[in-house]
């Protein structure tokens, strides 16, 4: 058994949520005695690099967003060889998340269903948590950004612009996340009653910063796998006019019957990111930059979901349950 797979088996003893803190604290510790390269891909590491979003992407295969909520990890992550880490969701202030136990795992199935609730230590924390690893990180580092479970639907809009000021700097992307299914209401700003006003003003808040003395950053919108073809569309033409970078199809999705709350991840959802994956290419061509995520467990997944116009592929239950196998098999592509 190897290294990679004897971590996987420990870590899965326990239960979930308490397994993904053992796991990475685990590869924390191999990163600080300098043993990770043990079980990295060292070859990676000198690949030369893609432009995508005016990036340098070190490969194009990421870690997606809320495996490292806190910033506390993602430069032990890019040093497995991960050539860009989403970190948070963060909110403005810190949030516990939902009552547990709120992750559940399917190992046979390779499915996730999680209920947390951006639990996370707020944007003030996270920022020193990324100032101080970010010395130690050479992929590309994405933001994500959340609202607060108490914040009003109404102003949502106020969390997302006050988030964009405070994460600017320090990302390379800002991702906009208001797809995740376990904070109420969220999800609604995708309907018609909010996002086209929601989108603009975010690009507007782009614009003014790029007018600036400051950097042109790229920003990226998460969606949700469970919106309908119909909705899909209007959203994806509200982002081509107010000239969206990139977006991350998809979050977590609720059509499950699991009798569980929140959202499940993994197998379950690859054919629904699949088809989210080639609605998207359709409409939007090469004008969005596209990242797909959801259910991308194997090889063959990373390349059909690259045949289907991926530019960038991101994992979260394929790295709980394979390791670095995954990404060491998609480095050969
Ligand atoms: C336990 C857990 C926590 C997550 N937290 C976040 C989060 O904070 N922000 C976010 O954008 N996505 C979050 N996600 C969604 C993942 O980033 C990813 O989009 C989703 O799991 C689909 O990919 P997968 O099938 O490879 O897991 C979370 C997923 C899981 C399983």
């Amino acid at each position: 058994m190897n290294l990679n797979k004897l971590g996987i088996s420990l870590a899965h003893l326990l239960p979930p949520e308490l397994s993904n803190k053992f796991s990475l604290e685990g590869l924390k510790i191999l990163y600080n005695l300098g043993l990770l390269s043990s079980i990295s891909n060292q070859d990676f590491q000198d690949s030369i690099g893609e432009q995508i979003l005016g990036l340098n992407f070190p490969n194009k295969i990421g870690v997606a967003g809320g495996l490292d909520k806190n910033a506390d990890y993602f430069h032990v992550l890019g040093k497995l060889g991960f050539g860009f880490v989403e970190v948070g969701t963060l909110t403005l202030k810190p949030q516990s998340g939902n009552p547990k136990p709120r992750i559940h795992r399917f190992t046979k199935e390779k499915n996730i269903v999680n209920s947390l609730g951006f639990n996370n230590v707020g944007i003030y924390q996270g920022l020193k948590n990324i100032e101080k690893n970010k010395l130690f990180f050479d992929g590309v580092l994405g933001i994500s950004i959340g609202k607060s479970k108490e914040t009003k639907i109404e102003n949502a809009y106020k969390d997302y612009l006050h988030l964009i000021d405070y994460v600017y700097d320090q990302a390379d992307y800002i991702a906009i996340n208001i797809s995740s299914p376990n904070t109420e209401n969220l999800r609604d700003l995708s309907s018609d009653n909010y996002f086209k006003n929601l989108i603009e003003k975010i690009m507007n808040k782009k614009d003014q910063l790029n007018g600036g003395i400051k950097q042109s950053k790229p920003f990226i919108l998460k969606i949700s796998p469970d919106e309908s073809f119909e909705n899909l569309e209007k959203i994806l033409l509200s982002c081509l006019e107010f000239k969206v970078d990139g977006l991350i199809l998809n979050n977590s999705s609720v059509q499950h019957s699991k009798n569980l709350k929140g959202g499940i991840s993994g197998n379950y959802i690859k054919k629904l990111s699949e088809d989210n994956l080639t609605f998207a290419k359709k409409i939007c061509g090469n004008e969005i930059s596209l990242i797909s995520s959801g259910g991308i467990m194997t090889k063959e997944d990373v390349s059909k979901r690259f045949s289907l116009g991926a530019d960038l592929i991101q994992l979260y239950s394929g790295f709980i349950f394979y390791g670095t196998d995954l990404l060491k098999s998609g480095l050969e592509i």
